[in-house]
């Protein structure tokens, strides 16, 4: 997967160089790219910013320099990588992360996950001069996204999650596989409980099942726990479970 990050802010992306995603990177897996948009902007302060028309609080960013950023990205990326993009006739994706997008799943980041040119373009500021949103569609996939229903100073810290959650998703990125299908969110239930030595820690015993050896039992265990949770700690994900699974039942 090629990934492009375009921000007046690229070292923000340096801790991406960091744990299993810099491991990825530097088995090629994932080709990260961080470019400064202060490059595409000629102006003598090389500004990339500007009041808003018809007044209002805050700047808004120009359009012309994003787009220059966006041309040289498509220009530099493989064919391959603009060819094989699935869903979108060769187009890399775009995602634009604001408060107003839609709200990132684990279910979007599978999808995601499986895609072959992923572009960032993280706003300052109000945002982004809205003709940019218009004239992309022409090059990209645009996917306006949000990591959750607050509002952050910047899209660079929501980059990161998104970064995150789709990549350790791509085939030999995570050390071990099975723990993605056995992690929250992967079927639409939280994990459940996990426990390790002693078996006795200040009083507390760990659950005398899971010393049983019985790898059946253990599992009927386990996907209990995951309905008990989930039922408990997220009631809006069980109501979606049980419909899911009657429809299935149907
Ligand atoms: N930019 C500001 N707030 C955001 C959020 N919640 N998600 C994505 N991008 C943002």
């Amino acid at each position: 997967m090629r990934i492009d990050l375009i921000s007046i802010f690229p070292e923000f992306f340096d801790v991406l160089d960091l744990s299993l995603i810099g491991k990825a990177q530097r088995e090629g897996r994932l080709a990260v790219h961080r470019h400064q948009l202060r490059d595409f902007s000629f102006d003598k302060h090389r500004s990339v910013d500007g009041t808003p028309t018809g007044g209002g609080a805050g700047m808004v960013m120009k359009p012309e320099p994003w787009a220059l950023a966006l041309e040289h990205v498509l220009t530099q990326a493989q064919p391959p990588a603009q060819a094989q993009s699935p869903g979108s006739e060769g187009r890399p994706t775009l995602i634009i992360p604001t408060p107003a997008g839609e709200v990132l799943t684990q279910h979007t980041a599978q999808q995601l996950a499986r895609t072959e040119h992923l572009v960032f373009a993280p706003g300052r500021f109000e945002g982004i001069d809205q003709r940019l949103l218009d004239w992309a569609p022409q090059h990209f996939d645009v996917r306006p996204m949000s990591i959750g229903d607050y509002v952050l100073n910047g899209g660079e810290s929501a980059v990161v999650v998104m970064v995150e959650a789709i990549t350790r998703l791509i085939p030999g990125v995570l050390g071990n596989p099975e723990s993605l299908a056995e992690e929250s969110h992967a079927h639409g239930l939280l994990e459940y409980p996990v426990y390790t030595k002693p078996a006795r820690w200040r009083g507390l015993d760990v659950p005398e099942i899971l010393l049983s050896g019985d790898h059946a039992k253990i599992a009927a265990w386990r996907a209990q726990q995951q309905d008990v949770r989930t039922r408990k700690l997220r009631p809006d994900l069980w109501a979606k479970h049980v419909v899911a699974q009657e429809k299935n039942l149907t």
